[in-house]
């Protein structure tokens, strides 16, 4: 404990901000803590004030109180209206030049709404996005803090501290203004669905066509951690499969209920992106794989009724089909960056936020849950050329989708065969074929709007809009 203004505070002591607070004590900064059941602060500082400063303020104006100035709070609560409850508690009792910090999950536009209400009062609003989990608060988490350049420069030396750090240099960097920081954490967890999805797909088709035992499937995901899929995700995915249920003596894996929860980031990224116009359609389909496992009243009416694959038994090489399925992994995996980093280009197109793509694979290249070898590769790509049209033109990933396109479409192929559920693969390879087509089918229905609604079309010999009297002469006119 310590008499000398506190450097920061945070307000929610939950387990994320409890360890937020604790990575930033254990980091040299005096911290001032608060949360709104007094058991939980002093908890903290009985368990573990001997790794730092800690400054215990019984409710918020005594938090306020205890700060230097310009005073600087995370809020950690949860997103919605608790955090707007904070805000509106602690807004009255700070002065001109204060920054309010929200470090929860917030909706970006939640965040820009806040941001604006809170500069009329000439205070400073912070969306941080912070991944990590648990862990990551406490051990450093990656960082992606949005809000006014003013407020940003005076978090920096604390925020890049206590981030993760890969080659030695922080996964924080200022996102933009207003709620960019947010968004760019909502595409991280829509990345991370769609990451998630893939996985599952490539354990199930190698469970149900191989027959591999959970413990086999560990092994060969352990196997792949060695490669280009090196990841947090792919190295828990070999945790979780080799886990024994202590009850049952089986894999844990078969004794977890097969329905994904949800608590809401995933679909966010998904309504987002159809707003803006922007094809994520392996991170949709993972929203709608989670949806499917926990719609139990159509799977229980389905289940068993409705017929499959009259043969469903495929057979495949194991090695060939093992190093087929991590190729489709890869080149799906890829679709669901190329379409995330769309997202977060058009984004930053439309709210003037000026985002630095190669800036935001380089955070994420620890301390998150997407955090992957892969985003060296990305950071290089955006190096390369920064108005990448698309990842999947950038040299070095045509060249990997060009070596394993055949096996990913094998592995498409094999799953509809066995009749084994593959949304996330199967979307993505249609993407990539889509995107690579000299002609799409859209001229069709170019047509079919223009019969039943006279809404025009363009022609591919000369400039102009038309319109068929399909009902009269059937000639083209201007339209
Ligand atoms: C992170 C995680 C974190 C959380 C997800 C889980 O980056 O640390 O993404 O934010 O674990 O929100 O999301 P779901 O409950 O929606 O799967």
């Amino acid at each position: 404990m310590s008499s000398a203004p506190a450097q920061i505070a945070v307000t929610g002591l939950a387990v994320m901000g409890r360890n937020l607070a604790r990575n930033l004590a254990r980091n040299g900064f005096r911290v001032a803590v608060h949360n709104r059941s007094q058991g939980r602060t002093d908890a903290l500082v009985e368990e573990f004030g001997h790794e730092g400063e800690f400054v215990p303020a019984a409710d918020l104006p005594a938090l306020v109180e205890s700060l230097e100035t310009p005073r600087k709070i995370i809020i950690m609560v949860k997103a919605g209206e608790p955090t707007d409850a904070v805000i509106d508690e602690l807004v009255p009792l700070l002065d001109e030049g204060d920054i309010v910090v929200d470090a929860g999950n917030a909706h970006f536009a939640d965040t820009r709404r806040r941001e604006d209400a809170l500069k009329a009062k000439g205070l400073h609003f912070v969306g941080a996005g912070v991944s990590g989990g648990e862990e990551g608060a406490l051990n450093g988490p990656s960082i992606m803090p949005g809000g006014s350049t003013f407020a940003y420069a005076a978090l920096e030396p604390m925020l890049t501290k206590i981030s993760a750090h890969v080659n030695g240099e922080a996964c924080c960097v200022h996102v933009g203004p207003d709620g960019a920081g947010h968004f760019v954490k909502m595409l991280h967890n829509g990345i991370e669905y769609a990451d998630m999805q893939l996985i599952a797909e490539s354990y199930d088709l190698l469970r149900n066509v191989l027959g591999l035992s959970a413990s086999e499937l560990a092994d060969v995901f352990r196997e792949w951690n060695s490669g280009d899929l090196e990841s947090f995700l792919i190295e828990i995915t070999a945790e979780v499969l080799s886990q024994v249920d202590d009850s049952t003596g089986g894999p844990f894996v078969d004794v977890v209920l097969d329905q994904a929860e949800q608590k809401g980031t995933g679909r966010w990224t998904v309504q987002v992106a159809l707003d803006l116009g922007i094809p994520v359609s392996g991170m949709a389909e993972a929203v709608f794989a989670r949806s499917l496992s926990g719609d139990v009243v159509r799977r229980e009416a389905a289940a068993g009724v409705l017929p499959g694959p009259a043969n469903p038994k495929v057979e495949v090489d194991r090695d060939a089909f093992i190093e087929d399925v991590r190729h489709a992994l890869y080149s799906s995996k890829l679709v669901a960056y190329a379409q995330g980093f769309d997202a977060i280009r058009a984004a930053s197109d439309q709210y003037g936020w000026d985002i630095d793509l190669g800036a935001m694979a380089k955070i994420w290249r620890g301390g998150c849950i997407i955090r992957a070898r892969f985003l060296d590769r990305i950071k290089e790509a955006y190096d390369r050329d920064a108005n990448l049209p698309s990842l999947l033109v950038d040299d070095y990933f045509k060249e990997a989708v060009a070596n394993g396109q055949e096996a990913w479409r094998r592995v498409v192929g094999v799953a509809a065969a066995a009749g084994v559920p593959a949304p996330g693969f199967s979307a993505s390879l249609s993407y990539y074929d889509g995107l690579r087509a000299e002609r799409l089918p859209a001229s069709l229905i170019q047509g079919l709007r223009d019969l039943f609604g006279a809404h025009t079309y363009h022609r591919v010999d000369r400039e102009g809009a038309f319109h068929l009297d399909w009902s009269g002469d059937r000639k083209e006119h201007d339209a």
